[in-house]
């Protein structure tokens, strides 16, 4: 297996980082005017500056040299194959083919995908008509107004992001999502609903995930204690790749919607898995969200590697991450709807390249794994952009945001509107954050003296800005598939299998082994002291 600190391109990479030191954004954009038209690509209806970012054309240059070295198109093109490139898994990677076109062919494995995609597709929008058109009713006879996903990790950040994205277009049932383990999820979620009128999607691929199989039988109690045992073939169906356990819990398999191993959690959402969205928003949005993620699929797939969105913002996560160091990179949307995304880029990114080892076990020996966070704008203004523009940390930023508002509001005087005045403000922190204001610049407005150090904005912090005519479900499939990619960019650069996650095993194991110790009456012996006197903690407060 390669490593990629010995090629050309990391070392020149690692030398190139010293010379940037010379330079900041003010002075790269003073001495070159052409510097935000060269510095930007578009991929589908997106516009994307990567103009603020601290880098020239040699560092461009060289970061492409390093995507040639690390085989990314060749990488590339055995995933969109449908080749086993999840090596620890023995798996394809084909979240590609479920929005492939219908006329489409995607030979994986011998046999070509993409009819049974389409198969599931027809199925569940016949089933979400149903519901959405009243058709489908309860055990009572009456409608479905609430569709509850029950479903964590990949099975509920996907859809639950987009549900929360497109709600301007929701004219179905209301869409609502339980993941959490704690009881206080599930009871709020079901709280002042009408069982008679509630169906459940239980989404898990696997569907062993024990969260998801206790809120589901909860939840089943819940209606069964209202309408009975006769009532759950109406009110639950599943969505998984596990026909033999979707049976045993009591879900006619004829409900169930099916998807495959070669789809990761994370990268699911396009699957049956965007059932509750599709219900919510019905079969001709859904699916000019899946053709908006085919658009950036195809530009991956074909665009040069300079002029490759998701492989330019890829290498500049790696330029970032392993050569100059930042430790996070925040996403901001400017966008309320979008108000999930960080969480969902949050599973995307770090259950994907969060790995220590490269794909033939051997240790990394650079940082690997983005960390994503963020809040929209201009909530987050409010709250943690001090540290960003005057913190002691590199941090690159992803501006996310829309031209136009779906339903914009005029401004207190009237003179202009609401989503304006968001724009603006999205364009001043990326403008700050880049060029800041010197210490001559503060003085100059008559600060006090004493005060001129605490004023001065140091600038030269990088971002990335985003932007779309309107949040549509097309454009929203497009920006989800532009940050897949990124992460499979990165992936093969570290030469890290992206799409495997033994990270998470452990811990599910031992909360099962912990679990009786909570109410056991021996004195506990977890294995070591720290874990004891915390279920001897509980175990009294539990008592009270
Ligand atoms: O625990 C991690 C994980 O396996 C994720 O990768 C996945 O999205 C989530 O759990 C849910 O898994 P499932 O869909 O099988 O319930």
């Amino acid at each position: 297996m390669s490593d990629v600190t010995r090629t050309a391109p990391w070392q020149q990479l690692d030398r190139h980082r010293s010379e940037l030191e010379a330079v900041d954004l003010r002075g790269l954009f003073a001495a070159d005017p052409g510097r935000a038209q060269r510095l930007s690509v578009t991929a589908g209806d997106w516009y994307i500056d990567y103009s603020k970012h601290r880098i020239t054309d040699t560092t461009v240059g060289l970061l492409l040299d390093l995507a040639r070295a690390a085989g990314v198109e060749s990488h590339r093109d055995a995933m969109l194959a449908g080749e086993h490139i999840n090596t620890t898994e023995d798996r394809a990677v084909l979240h590609t083919a479920l929005r492939l076109p219908r006329s489409a062919t995607l030979p994986a494995d011998g046999a070509n995908v993409v009819p049974e995609v389409h198969t599931v597709l027809d199925a569940m929008a016949g089933f979400a008509e149903k519901v959405r058109s009243g058709t489908w009713r309860g055990a009572t006879g009456q409608t479905i107004t609430t569709v509850i996903n029950i479903g964590i990790g990949g099975s509920d950040l996907g859809p639950a992001m987009v549900a929360r994205a497109l709600r301007h277009y929701a004219d179905g049932p209301d869409a609502r999502f339980v993941a959490n383990i704690d009881p206080a999820d599930l009871t709020a979620q079901l709280s002042g609903l009408d069982p008679a009128r509630t169906l459940f999607v239980v989404a898990s691929k696997t569907f062993t995930t024990i969260e998801t199989l206790t809120n589901a039988t909860a939840a089943r109690r819940w209606l069964v204690a209202a309408l009975g045992e006769d009532a759950v073939a109406a009110h639950f169906v599943a969505v998984s790749t596990n026909a033999t356990k979707v049976a045993e819990f009591g879900i006619d398999p004829a409900n169930m919607f099916g998807f495959w191993d070669w789809v990761g959690g994370r990268y699911s959402v396009g699957s049956a898995i965007g059932l509750s969205v599709m219900c919510a928003i019905g079969p001709a949005r859904f699916a000019e969200f899946l053709a908006g993620m085919h658009t950036v699929d195809e530009h991956f797939a074909t665009a040069p590697l300079e002029a490759n969105a998701p492989v330019l913002l890829g290498l500049l996560g790696v330029w970032y991450a392993s050569v100059l160091g930042a430790q996070t990179r925040a996403v901001l949307p400017y966008s309320q709807d979008l108000a999930r995304l960080p969480a969902y880029l949050q599973q995307l990114t770090m259950e994907s390249n969060g790995k220590s080892v490269r794909r033939d076990g051997s240790p990394v020996d650079h940082d690997t794994g983005e960390i994503f966070w963020g809040e929209p704008g201009t909530n987050g203004q409010h709250a943690f952009f001090q540290l960003l523009h005057q913190g002691t940390r590199l941090i690159p930023a992803d501006f996310v945001g829309f031209a136009t508002a779906l339903e914009d509001l005029p401004t207190r005087d009237g003179t202009g509107s609401m989503q304006q005045v968001l724009l603006a403000n999205m364009l001043a922190q990326a403008k700050v954050l880049a060029f800041g204001k010197t210490a001559a610049e503060v003085a100059a407005d008559g600060t006090d003296p004493a005060l001129v150090a605490h004023k001065v904005m140091p600038g030269n912090r990088p971002s990335t800005t985003l932007l779309a005519p309107a949040l549509t479900p097309s454009t929203l499939g497009q920006l989800i598939a532009l940050y897949e990619h990124q992460v499979f960019v990165q992936g093969v650069i570290w030469g890290i299998d992206s799409f495997d996650q033994w990270g998470v095993e452990l811990g599910k194991t031992q909360a099962l082994q912990l679990a009786p110790a909570l109410t056991d009456e021996a004195d506990p012996d977890t294995g070591d002291s720290s874990t004891d006197t915390l279920v001897r903690t509980i175990r009294r407060w539990r008592r009270k």
